[in-house]
């Protein structure tokens, strides 16, 4: 028997099918289109979204005896807000993805109105156009015919993993976990509960979100007439955050990992308390079917996986992803060129959602393998900005598919100075999802039978010099002052 995880990402779908020790026997992947109408605004279809899930999970079906498939555990890119029409299924419009700045006046506004610090005491977020409160409220303004079917009951709101709960079950299920929910704005973190305050000063009626489940258990069951003849329990959901951090196995108080995706999100389990920072944010991990929450501090940054994605399609500079290390290792350094990734502005620790994309330092002499190289160390870099404010780390597990890239593991460990460890699943956002199914219906037993899956592939040693990786940082940081504030 085994278990079928649906990751279902920012840039596509995976489907996996994780065995009881944790191997992956099958594996399927469908990319889907990226919507930008205006410059800052980034849009999902979410009919393509549907379609690319369902031909992931044929491709994994074609090597793979769906017979043996015990549940399915779905984890999905947060924040991103979608409608359906909860008899046909079909979208009114596309979901806007948690990359789309369109809200930052929106919310300048609603700071300006003194809402900042209820906002944050209630939700453990910020008041930031990437949580899906104020993407709603956008909705609302900005197109209020179709707001008024969300009014009347006949759209659904939901984040993607609602989205495909609804398709999977035929519209009978509206449902969401703690994790997901934990992003909107419209959750009250500490109540573990949607917020009557929130859902009005956001102004969406709290009937059309959907219902709140535990993140592992008998959850649903899908429909075999929508979903390629499965019929089968959806046991675990998460979002793809969370999930890794479960896939990764961080169990325990303390524990953290960082996930190389689109973005990159570093996050340490809190346990049962909620940790609140200014530059952080506190989010629920998971809650048990016996209705435990463990919470999370979150360093979320928006442009890493994405920014090598730009250097291939937009300025066409690589073939793929994978070349990037060949092409930055063909230079010692980049000679002073530093690349900011703001292309969608900056998350954690600086929080600018007018800030935006800058090479600086370029000269004639600069070829591609410096932007290449550059583009990497962005990577590092960010990823350091964060652990300066979540201190106390002594390494750090990664994950996601930029983990494979040992250049970057390597720059990584000299920049924090702690090693980092890289397991041999660096699918872990899958894997998550996977453990949660698996654990809601007893494939398995607990959370130390899943620890045994986690096996170490490589440890990468701080290597250079503290000196010379700090005055590359702090270079880095003098060109994030001069990315800030530019749409503004
Ligand atoms: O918060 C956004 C996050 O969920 C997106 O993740 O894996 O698409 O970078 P990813």
């Amino acid at each position: 028997m085994s278990v079928l995880a649906i990751d279902a990402g920012t840039t596509g779908v995976t489907a996996l099918v994780v065995e009881h020790d944790g191997t992956i026997a099958a594996k399927g992947y469908q990319e889907f289109a990226q919507h930008f109408p205006k410059p800052g605004w980034v849009e999902h279809a979410p009919e393509e979204i549907w379609q690319a899930t369902l031909e992931a999970t044929r491709q994994v079906l074609a090597s793979y005896d769906a017979k043996q498939l015990k549940a399915v555990g779905i984890t999905n890119q947060r924040e991103t807000v979608l409608l359906w029409d909860r008899e046909t299924l079909g979208s009114p419009r596309r979901a806007i993805v948690w990359q789309d700045r369109r809200t930052a006046d929106l919310c300048v506004r609603l700071r300006d109105e003194g809402h900042e610090d209820r906002v944050r005491e209630l939700t453990g977020l910020r008041l930031d156009p990437y949580f899906s409160g104020t993407k709603l409220m956008w909705l609302k303004e900005n197109e209020p015919h179709t707001w008024a079917l969300v009014e009347s009951g006949r759209y659904a709101v939901g984040t993607v993993d609602s989205y495909l709960i609804a398709r999977m079950t035929r519209g009978t299920w509206h449902a969401t976990d703690v994790s997901n929910a934990s992003r909107t704005l419209l959750f009250d973190l500490e109540a573990g509960d949607w917020s009557d305050e929130l859902c009005e000063l956001f102004g969406v009626p709290r009937d059309a979100l959907p219902e709140l489940v535990p993140s592992w258990g008998e959850i649903a069951r899908t429909d075999a007439r929508s979903f390629l003849d499965l019929s089968i329990p959806i046991a675990g959901i998460a979002g793809d955050q969370q999930s890794a951090l479960f896939g990764q196995t961080c169990f325990d108080e303390g524990d953290s990992k960082c996930t190389y995706g689109t973005g990159s999100f570093i996050l340490t389990n809190t346990g049962t308390s909620i940790l609140r920072s200014d530059e952080l944010l506190a989010t629920a991990a998971w809650r048990s079917p016996d209705g435990e929450m463990t919470y999370a501090s979150e360093g979320s940054i928006f442009v890493t996986g994405a920014a090598v994605q730009w250097l291939r399609d937009g300025l066409q500079i690589v073939g793929s992803a994978a070349e990037t290390q060949a092409i930055a290792k063909t230079v010692d350094d980049t000679e002073g060129v530093v690349f900011v990734p703001a292309l969608t502005g900056l998350g954690a620790p600086h929080w600018d959602p007018h800030a935006r994309g800058m090479i600086i330092g370029l000269t004639r002499g600069t070829t591609r393998a410096h932007i290449v190289r550059a583009t990497l160390e962005a990577i590092a870099f960010e990823v350091r900005d964060v652990l300066e404010v979540m201190p106390g780390l002594s390494s750090l597990r990664v994950d996601g598919g930029a983990a494979a890239n040992d250049l970057l593991c390597q720059i990584q460990a000299d920049q924090v100075g702690v090693p980092v460890e890289r397991p041999r699943a660096v699918e872990t956002t899958g894997l998550g999802a996977a453990f949660l199914a698996g654990l809601g219906t007893g494939f398995w037993s607990s959370t130390d039978d899943l620890r045994e899956t986690w096996t170490l592939d490589r440890k990468f040693e701080p290597s250079v010099d503290r000196a010379e990786a700090d005055a590359a940082h702090a270079r880095w940081r003098d060109a994030v002052e001069r990315a800030k504030g530019w749409a503004e």
